[in-house]
């Protein structure tokens, strides 16, 4: 058996997530009773261990961890710390030359595409990449099922690791200063009808897929906003048509 304080110290000193973070994560995974996970950015696999131990203390569960062919080359790596805290029955390791957006590809190319009740993306941090990622996992996650998002204030101005990165200072200013995982929380997440139960905590975004019948008078609310606000956009730029042809 793998508990809590086992898992603590195999992985303590081991980067990314803290250890308030890791609690967390392994308290929501427990408690919602997750089969089927998938992880996009793993690094060194800390917080794929904690979903993994999660999994464990249920007695079933797999994590679908995705990240580049280069995770193996931390040290540790995902591999060493599965096979450290004998998780290997609840971790699935996936690994990509480029981009797990290849890997969702795959997925949804598959007669019988998987489907995960929990995703927490952690990768790159970008609008395009996450964005994106985000809309193709939509397609693989059962209703009732969960995305956390890491990171939703953070820019890539603000990464001492990243910041003086040639590809990062030719980008134009506004995307550097940008919180882009924020933008796909409030643009492609918050916004829409079928995503609900949103809460942050600590820089983290959590939002549920409503379950059809719970769509309820929330989604119908939301769709019924986004569809008013459509017509108004159509009003009014009708109205400003038909005001400058009656000045010419
Ligand atoms: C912040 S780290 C993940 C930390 C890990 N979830 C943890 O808390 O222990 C981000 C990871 O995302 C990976 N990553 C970034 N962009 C990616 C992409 N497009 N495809 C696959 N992996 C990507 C990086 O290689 C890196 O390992």
């Amino acid at each position: 058996m793998v508990t809590l304080a086992d898992l603590h110290a195999v992985l303590d000193d081991v980067p990314v997530i803290s250890r308030h973070k890791a609690e967390l994560l392994y308290g929501f995974v427990a408690d919602k009773e997750f089969s089927d996970c998938l992880e996009l950015g793993v690094a060194h696999g800390k917080s794929a261990m904690y979903i993994a131990g999660a999994l464990h203390e249920r007695g079933r569960g797999t994590v679908t961890a995705v990240d580049r062919t280069y995770a193996l080359k931390r040290s540790p790596n995902i591999e060493d710390l599965t096979e450290k805290l004998g998780l290997d029955a609840h971790v699935r390791l996936e690994l990509e030359p480029r981009s797990y957006t290849w890997f969702l590809q795959r997925m949804l190319e598959q007669p019988e595409p998987p489907r995960y009740d929990f995703c927490f993306i952690d990768g790159g941090h970008t609008w395009d990449l996450d964005g994106f990622a985000f809309l193709l996992v939509d397609r693989l996650l059962r209703p009732g099922g969960w995305v956390l998002f890491d990171d939703l204030d953070w820019k890539l101005s603000d990464s001492p690791s990243l910041a003086d990165e040639p590809w990062v200072r030719e980008l134009p200013a506004h995307e550097r200063e940008t919180a882009q995982v924020r933008k796909v929380w409030e643009l492609l997440v918050t916004a829409s009808p079928r995503y609900g139960n949103e809460s942050e905590r600590g820089g983290w975004g959590f939002a549920q897929k409503l379950a059809d019948d719970e769509l309820g008078l929330r989604g119908a609310g939301r769709l019924g906003l986004v569809h008013m606000n459509r017509f108004r956009d159509r009003v009014e730029r009708k109205v400003g048509a038909l005001r400058s042809r009656l000045r010419t």
